[in-house]
């Protein structure tokens, strides 16, 4: 099975994220591929045989980092069934902005579920003015999906 990690970020802590989750769970999955979301747009979610998790941080005023403008953006103007799309969302933000934690990666969710893509897990946030390190939980987190969640279900979809 495939990972493939998109990467929203604009001051490259998702990047970090990714990357650190690509090394340290190289064991569960027989490959990690890790995606700038840079240019990509929805065709990216035409392999039907990878699982995808999207790492997005949240910048303005609750919105996507500008590098994920082009792929949010494309999922709304070029609408396609991606029913057969599991993913798992790593959401960056601060809950020093209140009213908008969080919100580029839960836009994702948002987005992905209207066009029919099933998310396997809750959506997991990370709160940057707790002073814990994202690539540290992050990959915790990651691991626990991926054994506990992810791969089980994709194990049932295909049984
Ligand atoms: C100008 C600015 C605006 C931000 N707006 C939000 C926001 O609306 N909601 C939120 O939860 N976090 C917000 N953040 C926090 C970032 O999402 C958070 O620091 C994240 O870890 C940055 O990740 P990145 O380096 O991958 O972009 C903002 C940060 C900055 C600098």
């Amino acid at each position: 099975m495939k990972l493939k990690i998109l990467v929203g970020t604009m001051t490259s802590t998702a990047d970090y994220v990714a990357q650190a989750i690509q090394m340290d769970c190289a064991d569960l999955v027989d490959d990690i591929e890790v995606a700038l979301m840079d240019d990509l747009d929805i065709s990216v979610f035409d392999d039907a045989d990878a699982l995808y998790l999207i790492c997005s941080s949240t910048y303005g005023s609750g919105d996507v980092p500008d590098n994920a403008r082009n792929l949010y953006d494309s999922l709304d103007l070029t609408p396609k069934f991606l029913g057969h799309v599991r993913y798992g969302v790593i959401a960056l933000g601060d809950r020093t902005y209140s009213q908008t934690f969080c919100f580029g990666g839960k836009k994702f969710d948002e987005r992905l579920q209207g066009l029919g893509a099933q998310r396997i897990g809750e959506v997991w946030c990370h709160d940057a003015s707790a002073a814990t390190l994202p690539e540290e939980l992050g990959t915790v987190w990651c691991r626990e999906w991926l054994e506990k969640e992810a791969i089980p279900a994709l194990q049932k979809a295909t049984a």
